[in-house]
C-alpha cells in the first residue's frame, strides 16, 4: 500500500491536518520532525542552535530513506523537498500531496506559531519567508497531487485530501 505524503510550507497545516486525515483514513500518522526530535532528544529549534541546519538537514535525509510505504500519512518538514533525493525517496514509497495555502494566509498563521521555527526567528521574517515561499513554490509544485487549502477548515480539509487520495 503507498504511503500519502503531505508536503508544503511551515503553517500550511501538515502535521493538524495529516493526523486528521490519518484518523479519517485509519492509516498511522507519522511525523518526520517529530522522528528527528526523537532521534536526537532535543527539540527543532534546539538542533538549529547547537547543531546547524545543515546537520538538521542530514538527519531529515537520513530519516526520510528510512520510511517505508504503507498504511501511513507521512507528515514532512516544510525544507524536506529540496533536496531532490529526499523526493526521490518519497516518491518511491508514495504518492506526495503538496498542500497549497497562499502566502498572506500562511503569514497570518504563523503571526501565532512561528515560535518554534528556527527560520523564523528575525524581525524581517515575513519578508525571509516570502522569499522562501517564492523559492519553493515550483518545487513544491513537482508533487504528484496539488490540494488547495485555502480557507478550508481542518475537517474540510482533510476531506479534500481523502478523495484526492482515495482513488490514487
Ligand atoms: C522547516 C520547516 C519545519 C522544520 C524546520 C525547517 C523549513 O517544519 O522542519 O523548522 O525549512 O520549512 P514545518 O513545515 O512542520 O514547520
Amino acid at each position: 500500500m503507498k504511503a500519502w505524503i503531505l508536503v508544503g510550507m511551515m503553517g500550511a497545516g501538515k502535521s493538524t491536518v495529516g493526523k486528521r486525515l490519518a484518523e479519517m483514513s485509519q492509516r498511522e500518522f507519522i511525523d518526520t520532525d517529530q522522528l528527528i526530535v526523537n532521534r536526537l532528544g532535543k527539540s527543532i529549534d534546539k538542533i538549529f542552535e547547537q547543531y546547524g541546519e545543515q546537520t538538521f538537514r542530514d538527519h531529515e535525509t537520513s530519516i526520510i530513506k528510512s520510511l517505508q510505504s504503507g498504511a501511513v500519512v507521512v507528515s514532512t518538514g516544510g525544507g524536506s523537498i529540496l533536496r531532490s533525493e529526499n523526493l526521490e525517496a518519497l516518491r518511491l514509497i508514495g504518492i506526495t500531496v503538496y498542500l497549497r495555502v497562499p502566502k498572506e494566509q500562511l503569514i497570518e498563521r504563523l503571526k501565532i506559531s512561528r515560535k518554534k521555527r528556527p527560520l523564523l526567528q528575525r524581525d524581517d521574517w515575513e519578508d525571509a519567508f516570502g522569499a522562501l515561499f517564492d523559492q519553493r513554490a515550483a518545487v513544491y509544485e513537482q508533487c504528484d497531487i496539488i490540494v488547495d487549502i485555502d480557507n478550508a477548515s481542518l475537517d474540510e480539509s482533510a476531506e479534500r485530501l481523502y478523495k484526492e487520495l482515495i482513488n490514487e
